[in-house]
This record gives C-alpha cells, structure tokens and sequence, in this order.
C-alpha cells in the first residue's frame, strides 16, 4: 500500500464503531483515532473542574488550556491516562451537550484533520465522512436499531461487573443521545452522500469488518 488511506466511520452511540474500527486497525496496520474519547476527554475536565456544563465562555477557556493526546491507543489528557474515566456514566450523560458547542467542534476537528495527515488512519466519531475528512479513501455509516444499541450497552455494562444496570434506562439515555447528536445545529450525526451504510442489528461484529475489509481491499 504506497497511497495514503484514510477511513471514516461515522454512526449513533453504541453501533459498534470503536471495536469494529480498533480491529479493522490491527487488520490493515492503520492508525485508530477516536474522536468521542476527545469530547469525552474535554468533558470529563469541565466536570472536574466543578465547571457549569451550560457555560460555553468557561468550557472555551478551559478547552484552550487543555491538552488532549493520543498515545499507542490510549488517550491523555494533560499529561494523564483517562481511559476509563471518559467511559464512566457521568461522562455519558453530558458529553452530548458539550459537544454541540460550536468553537469546541471548530477546535476538535483542526486537531482530528492534523491527525488524519500523520498516518493511514481509521477515524470514528459522528462528523467524520461529512466535516472532518469529506476527502476520506472510504466512508462508512454504522447503524443498529435503538433497541439492539442499548441490549449491547447492557450486556457490556454486566460483564463489566456493574450492579444497578436497567436496560430500559440504558435505552432512554441512547435514545437522548440520539436526539442531541442528530438535531444540533452544527455537524449533526448524518450520513455522508458517499458513505456506505452497514445496519449491524442481526450482524456479528466479525461479520461487519470482514464485510469492511473486503469493500476496502476492492473484493
Ligand atoms: O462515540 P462516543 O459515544 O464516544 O461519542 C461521545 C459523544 O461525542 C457523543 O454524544 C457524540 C459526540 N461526538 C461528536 O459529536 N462528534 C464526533 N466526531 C464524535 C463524537
């Protein structure tokens, strides 16, 4: 593979994006970039620092001393490993509205395109096929009923040993979720022109990234 290859899977939460694209990663030798985790990241900063989640001058102000990194996989922020704590409910439940702020996409995309031009790359998040890197090799929309989204959700909870797990309160959180991410102002989670759509309700997840590979590889 001499020519740069760059990859976009875009979808709502819980579709699979980020185990489909970290094993099309490890299949192809691309480098995997999350862009959720950076909204996360940013996120779990503004909580720490006991900031207003409605106060967009101090969550720009904060954003612009903070240093959001990627590293073998994992993510940084300052300096410190947060791959768990941008996983934890508390993150779930604001990430949505910070990341409908405007400047804060502005300043995630310049540093999700910088990155895009270090290596072949694989990128998921929600804007990546339309905003963020509309000259992708191949774009992908990962799609999976509401119903099929939140019994992932669930199981994944459970196995994580997590007690008080109730599915229909998985499902409200998603289906809200949702809602923000596909009617906010800017860079709505929508489906590029040129994108291939994957419904992945009745597909394993080996399934969906043979089906990946093979489009990529031209079979
Ligand atoms: O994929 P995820 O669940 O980790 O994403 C977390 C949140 O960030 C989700 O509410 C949508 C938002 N997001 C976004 O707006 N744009 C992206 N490129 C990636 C995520």
């Amino acid at each position: 593979m001499t020519e740069k290859l760059v990859v976009a899977i875009d979808g709502p939460a819980g579709a699979g994006k980020s185990t489909i694209s970290k094993k099309i990663a490890n299949a192809l030798k691309l480098e995997y970039i999350d862009t959720g985790a950076m909204y996360r990241a940013l996120t779990l900063k503004v909580l720490e620092e006991g900031i207003d989640i409605n106060d967009v001058d101090k969550i720009l102000d904060i954003l612009a001393k903070t240093s959001i990194t990627f590293n073998d996989n994992h993510i940084y922020l300052d300096g410190v490993r947060v791959d768990k704590e941008i996983r934890e409910n508390r993150i779930n439940l604001h990430v949505s509205n910070i990341a409908k702020i405007k400047e804060v996409r502005r300043e995630m995309v310049k540093i999700q395109r910088k990155l895009s031009h270090v290596s072949n790359v694989i990128m998921d998040g929600r804007d990546i096929g339309t905003v963020v890197l509309p000259n992708a090799n191949f774009k992908f929309f990962i799609t999976a009923s509401v119903e099929e989204r939140a019994n992932r959700r669930y199981k994944e909870l459970l196995s994580k040993g997590e007690k008080n797990v109730n599915y229909e309160q998985i499902l409200k959180e998603i289906k809200e979720r949702d809602r923000i991410d596909s009617t906010r102002e800017f860079a709505p989670l929508k489906k590029a022109k040129d994108a291939y759509e994957i419904d992945t309700t009745n597909m394993t997840i080996c399934e969906v990234v043979d089906k990946i590979i093979n489009i990529i590889e031209g079979r």
